[in-house]
């Protein structure tokens, strides 16, 4: 059994976090003297630090308990936490599968904490021997999986990422950012089963909010109770907890879009396959498509010229584009224009 307490790191488990007068006070009526706000106004008062009234909304949809919910500004935000909370700068590594989500590598850099990267196989999947062999070091506090993964766009599969749970005696965090496009589960219930497990999903993506820059980790209260510990105390605004709350009240709205991304990701890719300037479209299990083509620089630079942003990933997958599902409309504008270009060898 993984005992938290000792991944984390020191100075952590000495700290004593900030105490706000929310903190202090937790009651919602009353004359409120303790914050040094103006008593004018709507948005004159600090938000509620824990997201009590967001979390019982999670905590429905999600059947997951409230104490077992932690919400970041952004997923992003959350990322930086594992690295702050469990890993000694200079001194301890993490471990992710490439290529994937550049955030992790990123971070890993602004908190001093070396990045291996194990490359994904042909089939862009986990090889669980280079994984295992990682395991032994033990300064490797921190292991990442994206599933479904950006920018491959498929999901890992899922009983090699429960192996990795199983035998890592880390801490291992599942990035589900994508996961509402997929048809395969989630790990947010082996949450109860595993004391190292971590899993994220955002409000980014499926949910439509990602200017709210909501992201939610699922894990046990344990480490739930680290993350409060270390961030800024009002990393949600008033007005993005109201947003994400009046979302979580949408949610027939929320499927239905998600079936219309599906279906046109379908259609999309069926059409994409047959042009003669694609050599691939990969399998997808999220809102994008990766694409291989015969020449991404010069389609990437035309679509461009054409107003039609998409990602040239060329330097992460040769000659690969991934392209975001859009509306119908969108998707028709950039089927035309890649027809234009069909007359490409
Ligand atoms: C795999 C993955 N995780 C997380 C994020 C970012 O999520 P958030 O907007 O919640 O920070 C992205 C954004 O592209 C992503 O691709």
């Amino acid at each position: 059994m993984v005992d938290i307490n000792k991944l984390v790191r020191e100075n952590v488990i000495k700290l004593i976090p900030y105490s706000s007068a929310r903190d202090d006070f937790k009651g919602k009526t009353g004359i409120f003297m303790d914050a040094n706000e103006n008593p004018y106004g709507t948005m004159n008062r600090y938000p509620d630090p824990y997201q009590i009234e967001l979390k019982a909304g999670i905590s429905k949809i999600k059947g997951i308990k409230e104490e077992q919910i932690f919400l970041g500004n952004g997923s992003d935000e959350i990322i930086d936490l594992c690295f702050r909370v469990f890993c000694n700068p200079g001194t301890d590594k993490a471990l992710t599968f490439t290529p994937t989500y550049g955030m992790y590598p990123v971070s890993a850099s602004v908190n001093d904490i070396e990045m291996i990267k194990v490359p994904l196989n042909e089939e862009f999947q986990i090889d669980l021997k280079k994984a295992e062999y990682c395991f032994s070091d033990k300064n490797l506090k921190l292991v990442f999986i994206c599933s479904p993964n950006n920018p491959t766009a498929n999901s890992i599969n899922f009983n090699d990422i429960d192996y990795i749970i199983t035998k890592f005696s880390g801490i291992v965090v599942i990035d589900e950012a994508y996961i509402d496009f997929s048809e395969k589960p989630s790990f947010i219930k082996l949450i109860n089963k595993y004391p190292n497990l971590i899993v994220m999903q955002t409000f980014s993506k499926a949910l439509g909010l990602a200017a709210v820059r909501i992201g939610m980790a699922f894990t046990n209260p344990a480490i739930i109770q680290y993350f409060n510990k270390m961030k800024p105390p009002y990393n949600i605004s008033a007005i993005n907890q109201k947003a994400a709350l009046k979302k979580l009240t949408q949610i027939d709205k929320f499927k239905s879009q998600v079936l219309r991304i599906k279906k046109e990701r379908v259609r999309l890719s069926e059409i994409l396959s047959k042009m003669k300037v694609v050599e691939k479209v990969y399998p997808s299990d999220a809102n994008f498509l990766l694409v291989r083509v015969k020449n991404a620089d010069y389609i990437y630079n035309t679509l461009v010229n054409k107003n039609i942003i998409i990602r040239n990933r060329s330097k992460v997958i040769d000659n690969c584009l991934r392209i975001t599902v859009g509306k119908k409309s969108e998707n028709d504008k950039l089927i035309g224009a890649l027809n234009e270009l069909d007359h490409l060898k």
